[in-house]
């Protein structure tokens, strides 16, 4: 059904039971799954983890599924983008196999009631101001790997806290899916491409270059030994000061990329550090992060 010879047809999938079918079908004839696991609303930044993933894999399944799990109250669920035709357009030229498109009642149907916490790092960074958030990722990434039985699963490093819960996650269930992490695609002008993007005025947009101006700067810096990793957070915040559409400095620092603790003086020469970055330019948040090598 979705064999590789059948190029330009794409299976949408929109219940467990025929995801399920089509997975253990695969798995009995010996084909690798990779899955890309989306909200929909896609642009470049999915479409490169889609490309990796038809490059390394004979099927390649793309969910899209808006999680209300891993939105908190007053959050933009509602809101949130969906455009499933177009999103299919820009699927079907890159040869996707299958779009796993379940409706909310299939995933969470009435009495679901289990959870997973990965602890301590979903505390941290974006976890700290949405509580509730990266459980309901931890959950969703869960059942979408029991259902579709991926061999690799496509993350992008746009957002690089989730990248490290679900590896850790994977550890620590002895989940037999390989996490491969993906580049962060950018707008021409730098901006961190995002469905939330679509979101922001044209006043806004300008601001929200200051997030990738302030990343590059203070990485910079640090490589030359102009700015110290102590002063990051700093040095963050005087460049997205000056945006007057900021609202919301959420954090703006220098991190450990491990255990994402912010960096106090500890020595991280020879290691890599990430500087990462959450504000509102206006009522939109936005995330960003680079990591930076000290080799000195
Ligand atoms: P979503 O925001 O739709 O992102 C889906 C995948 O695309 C994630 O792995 C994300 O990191 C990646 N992505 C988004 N923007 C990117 C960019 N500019 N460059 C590279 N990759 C980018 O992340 C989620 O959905 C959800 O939390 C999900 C994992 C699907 C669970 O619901």
């Amino acid at each position: 059904m979705c064999e590789k010879q059948e190029k330009g047809k794409m299976k949408v999938v929109e219940t467990i039971k025929e995801m399920k079918e089509m997975s253990n079908r695969l798995s009995f004839e010996g084909k690798s799954v990779g899955l890309v696991p989306t909200m929909g609303a896609l642009h470049e930044g999915h479409l490169s983890l889609v490309r990796a993933s038809v490059n390394e894999n004979d099927v390649t399944i793309v969910s899209i599924f808006v999680n209300p799990m891993q939105f908190g109250q007053g959050e933009d669920f509602d809101q949130y983008p969906r455009t499933l035709q177009e999103d299919m357009e820009k699927l079907l030229p890159l040869n996707t196999d299958v779009v796993f498109a379940p409706a909310m009642d299939i995933i969470y149907p009435e009495g679901f009631n289990t959870h997973i916490e990965v602890r301590k790092l979903s505390d941290k960074l974006c976890g700290a101001f949405r509580p509730v958030h990266f459980g309901g990722v931890a959950t969703v990434v869960t059942k979408l790997f029991n259902i579709t039985k991926p061999a690799k699963a496509y993350f992008g490093l746009k957002d690089y806290q989730q990248t490290l819960i679900i590896k850790k996650m994977v550890k620590d269930l002895n989940m037999d899916v390989e996490v491969i992490t993906c580049p962060t695609i950018r707008e021409k002008d730098g901006l961190a491409m995002s469905s939330r993007n679509k979101y922001l005025t044209s006043e806004e947009r300008k601001d929200a270059l200051l997030i990738n101006k302030a990343l590059t700067k203070v990485k910079r810096g640090i490589e030359e030994g102009s700015i110290s990793t102590d002063k990051a957070s700093e040095k963050l915040r005087e460049i997205l000061c000056t945006g007057s559409h900021i609202t919301d400095i959420q954090y703006a620092s220098a991190y450990d990329p491990e255990t994402l603790e912010e960096i106090n003086g500890k020595s991280f020469v020879g290691r890599s550090i990430l500087l990462a970055i959450a504000l509102k330019a206006g009522k939109t948040r936005l995330i960003d992060n680079i990591s930076v090598n000290l080799n000195r």
